[in-house]
């Protein structure tokens, strides 16, 4: 039903008396209405089966023959649901009302004879409370409608947004696969350099991988994270690549060494930064190489850095190699072993060696030789 003020309201009134039915045609002459009458329950009825549009209010009266107000208005009820029932009754006949109010969902009677002024104010009342009630279903109609629309809208989206996660995981684990692959890959290329320098030097065999090992020991000992470590790791590996260019007999030489040969040996630094620098690690591998034999007092070679010119990890990796340096075999002297080493880098510690670097590298010695113990222990036990 359309609500706006010039909308045409039908009305049905049903009534034995011809005199009451014209009564009503004369007091809602002057308004805007569609005026139906019937003269008993029956023909009521068939005039709301055969309406073409709705009707908006239905007045009976009780006392009729063939059919009273009560039965008619409770068939009329089912056919038009919405519309304003009034009952009229002759005299107050509180059964009647009651009955028509239960069963017949009568929702205004008036008892004759009735004031016309006070009818027609409750018809015009009826009716608009008829439009609020209908534009309020109207609006909740297009409320359920959109509401409908939003939940179709945001089960869409909830799709898109599921489909879109499922696809970005997917993505994410090729990701992680592939950097997988490239850090085998990585390593694969590290370790096959690595032992191209070893073939260079028998006598250093396995050299790179302790001052490897030592070196990330040291790192997580200071609480680098691992993504340090891990370069710490590549670093000491490749840390003297730069032999590659020295020549075997020199390397390999089974007395102490020229000037000259030392200065040759000294080139292996810049090197290894010449080699690997044009590598594009995720992190400065070619420059930490390149200091590993530099020392905070700037006694170091090639470039004499100091301090904190010297990067924290090139200054871990100088540790690492001078305790496996010392510790092991050399063709010009036997192994001095790892007490030696370690004295080395207490009576140099402060001066030629990072101070933090050696205590957390006397840190990781003591608590392997707290763990050698024990296993000796379990296995005396
Ligand atoms: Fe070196």
């Amino acid at each position: 039903m359309s609500t706006c003020s010039n909308y045409k309201h039908s009305i049905l009134i049903v009534d034995d008396e011809e005199s009451i039915l014209n009564a009503f045609k004369r007091i809602l002459a002057d308004e805007n209405y569609d005026v139906h009458v019937a003269g008993n329950g029956l023909e009521g009825l068939e005039k709301l089966r055969t309406a073409t549009k709705p009707y908006s209010l239905i007045i009976s009266d009780q006392r009729m023959p063939e059919m009273n107000g009560v039965q008619f208005f409770a068939e009329a009820k089912n056919i038009f649901p919405d519309a304003v029932r009034i009952l009229l009754t002759g005299y107050a006949d509180s059964d009647a009302i009651i009955e028509a109010i239960n069963k017949g969902g009568v929702h205004l009677y008036f008892t004759k004879p009735w004031h016309e002024e006070e009818i027609l104010l409750h018809i015009k009342q009826s009716l608009s409370k008829v439009e609020i009630l209908a534009e309020n279903k109207h609006l909740m109609e297009l409320l359920n409608e959109k509401n409908k629309e939003l939940t179709a809208l945001n089960k869409e989206l909830e799709k898109k947004a599921r489909d879109k996660t499922a696809d970005l995981l997917i993505q994410t684990e090729k990701l992680k696969e592939s950097y997988k692959k490239s850090q085998v890959i990585l390593d694969g290329i590290v370790k096959t350099l690595s032992k191209i320098i070893e073939t260079r030097d028998p006598y250093t065999s396995g050299h790179e991988d302790q001052v490897a090992k030592i070196a990330c020991r040291i790192a997580r000992e200071m609480n680098l994270t691992e993504e340090q470590v891990s370069f710490i790791n590549i670093a000491a590996t490749l840390h003297d690549i730069g032999k590659i260019s020295v020549p075997s007999e020199i390397l390999t030489k089974p007395s102490v060494l020229s000037d000259l040969e030392r200065e040759i040996i000294k080139t292996h630094c810049k090197v290894a930064n010449d080699v690997l620098k044009n590598i594009d690690f995720p992190y400065p591998v070619a420059e930490i190489i390149y200091q590993h034999h530099e020392r905070i007092d700037g006694s170091g070679y090639p470039r004499g850095l100091k301090g904190n010119q010297i990067a924290l990890e090139a200054r871990i990796i100088g540790v690492a190699d001078v305790i496996d340096a010392m510790a092991s075999y050399r063709p010009y002297r036997p192994a001095l072993g790892v007490e030696a080493a370690l004295n080395e880098i207490i009576k140099y510690k402060g001066i030629t060696y990072d101070p933090a670097v050696v205590d957390a590298c006397l840190r990781v010695y003591k608590k392997s030789a707290k763990d050698s113990t024990e296993d000796n222990q379990q296995s005396v036990h």
